[in-house]
């Protein structure tokens, strides 16, 4: 039974900048406790418009803070599209960081959107077992970034789509209700299998929204977001004042 987001850690910034920046040190911060210990990092991106400044703070001002060899990047969804394609989530992080680091090619594991989609969440699935460790049968990522929709989707798990919360495949191709364009995502149970899962969410845009899903449990069930509630793992949203003015 899918269990709704009680308790999590939520930390409110003046302003989108601020939070990127407190973000992206505590990533750098991280990095270096897998490296100490020996071990790699395993981080799935979200895609989207808010992460971007994260990804150029990161770019730009921690490119040599942290020894990008350990540091293992997927993909949360990813468009069907090329990865020079505007709409490729891929590319937006490619343009905002990977250009200013030093990471080698290998260690970016990219949801290639200009494949087959169901052939292509196939593949992945296969590359995200390769690549992370087990627990209770699915896939663990140490870092979980997620975004919010006004819809309360998270990923590419829309309203339209809930079940992929619950679906048997690590990953499954999405149809975006509105533009009808296929995504391929992570579910439900690889979502909430994860050390740490960290909603990124700006803007009054999203203060509807993030009040529904974080203060009135009454409406909670309609907005997948709800339900990444990380069975043994942290879970924390970061937002800024206009995000969370309604909390
Ligand atoms: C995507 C995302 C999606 C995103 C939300 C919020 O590929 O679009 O992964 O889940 O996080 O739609 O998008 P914005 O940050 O642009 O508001």
């Amino acid at each position: 039974m899918m269990s709704f987001i009680v308790n999590s850690d939520i930390r409110i910034f003046p302003t989108p900048y601020e939070l990127a920046e407190k973000f992206a040190e505590e990533m750098v911060t991280l990095a270096d406790e897998y490296e100490k210990a020996g071990s790699c990092m395993t981080i799935a991106l979200s895609g989207g418009s808010t992460p971007e400044l994260l990804f150029s703070v990161l770019g730009d001002h921690f490119s040599r803070s942290v020894n990008w060899e350990i540091v293992h990047f997927f993909w949360g969804d990813e468009r069907c599209v090329p990865p020079d394609d505007p709409e490729s989530n891929f590319g937006m992080v490619q343009r905002s960081l990977f250009r200013k680091i030093g990471i080698p090619a290998s260690n970016l594991h990219r949801i290639r959107g200009e494949s087959d989609p169901s052939g292509e969440a196939l593949r992945y699935s296969l590359e995200v077992e390769e690549h992370t460790t087990k627990k209770y049968g699915w896939p663990v990522f140490d870092l979980i970034i997620l975004g919010l929709g006004e819809d309360g989707h998270t990923a590419s798990i829309f309203p339209s789509n809930v079940t992929l919360l619950e679906s048997e495949n690590i990953c499954e191709v999405a149809i975006h209700p509105a533009s009808g364009q296929k995504r391929i995502t992570l579910t439900g149970r690889v979502l909430n299998n994860a050390v740490r899962v960290a909603f990124l969410v700006t803007g009054s845009k999203k203060a509807g929204i993030v009040e529904k899903i974080l203060k009135s449990q009454s409406s909670a069930q309609n907005y997948p977001a709800s339900f990444i509630v990380p069975s043994y793992g942290e879970l924390t949203w970061f937002l800024d004042r206009e995000a969370a003015s309604l909390l």
